[in-house]
């Protein structure tokens, strides 16, 4: 599957009372690096597990090219998550398996690489991720940083064509931040695959960006270039960019 460009049409999604999409219309670009950011509880983790087919709307679409998510079967479905690598907010590790298990995971689960090739690709995203020699330790004894950088070799582990990432710096110090944009850049550049960011960190969002989308009110409220964000005369945006909280924005 080449990467695809993923469309989000008019998507709407209620829980109870609270509307949180209130009709959301995004593209996110083929092989380009999107972000996704808003305020806290704005709704973009809710926006990510429908982009990932974990959650139903109640109405609206989202098409990968020109196949519609909410439409395929189960068997469409499970074949469409080989190609696609999902970085959880929570990190969503399974404590009962090795640190080298927990990447390998989707590999065994979706039977597409040798036993050897595995392992060797495993150990090597631990050791891009600062993790060398960490493939037999338990996932009990990690910090939360080494927690989060597991879970993120865990979503690369099979070269996705496109790739899910959920606050992937929150809680990480800012030397293992940088470690981890600089991935994102290097695996977009190397995989060409459609990667999907959801970030409160502006600077890192403003650098290595191609597109943002900003959630505001349950929709989008500006979708453009890391340069029309710095540019936007809009007083929400500039709040977004510029504010005493643009940091704080989880
Ligand atoms: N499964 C759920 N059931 C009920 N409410 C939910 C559920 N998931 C998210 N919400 C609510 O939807 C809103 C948006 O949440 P979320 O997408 O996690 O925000 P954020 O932008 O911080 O990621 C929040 O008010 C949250 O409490
Ligand atoms: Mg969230």
């Amino acid at each position: 599957m080449p990467a695809p460009t993923i469309v989000v049409k008019d998507l709407k999604k209620s829980f109870g009372e609270q509307m949180v999409l209130k009709g959301v219309n995004l593209t996110l670009d083929s092989g380009k690096i999107n972000f996704i950011i808003g305020r806290s509880g704005g709704g973009k983790s809710v926006l990510l597990k429908h982009l990932t087919a974990l959650m139903t709307p109640d109405s609206g679409d989202i098409f990968y090219d020109l196949f519609s998510i909410f439409r395929a079967n189960k068997k469409e479905l499970f074949e469409l998550r080989i190609h696609m690598g999902l970085l959880f907010q929570e990190g969503a590790l399974f404590d009962s398996l090795s640190v080298g298990e927990n990447v390998s995971f989707p590999a065994w689960y979706h039977r597409t690489m040798k036993a050897k090739d595995i392992k060797e690709k495993a150990s090597e995203l631990l050791k891009d991720l600062g993790l060398e020699g960490s493939f037999t330790r338990s996932v009990g004894e990690l910090s939360q940083g080494e927690k989060k950088r597991v879970a993120i070799a865990r979503a690369l582990i099979l070269e996705p064509q496109v790739l899910f990432f959920d606050e992937p710096t929150t809680g990480l110090d800012p030397l293992l931040s940088g470690v981890v944009d600089e991935l994102i850049t290097e695996v977009g550049k190397r995989t060409g695959a459609t990667i999907v960011v959801v970030s409160h960190d502006i600077a890192a969002t403003l650098t290595i960006a191609h597109k943002i989308n900003l959630i505001h009110d349950g929709r989008v409220f500006l979708s453009g270039s890391p340069e029309d964000f710095k540019i936007s005369k809009d007083e929400v945006v500039k709040e977004f960019i510029f504010g005493e909280d643009s940091n704080k924005a989880i």
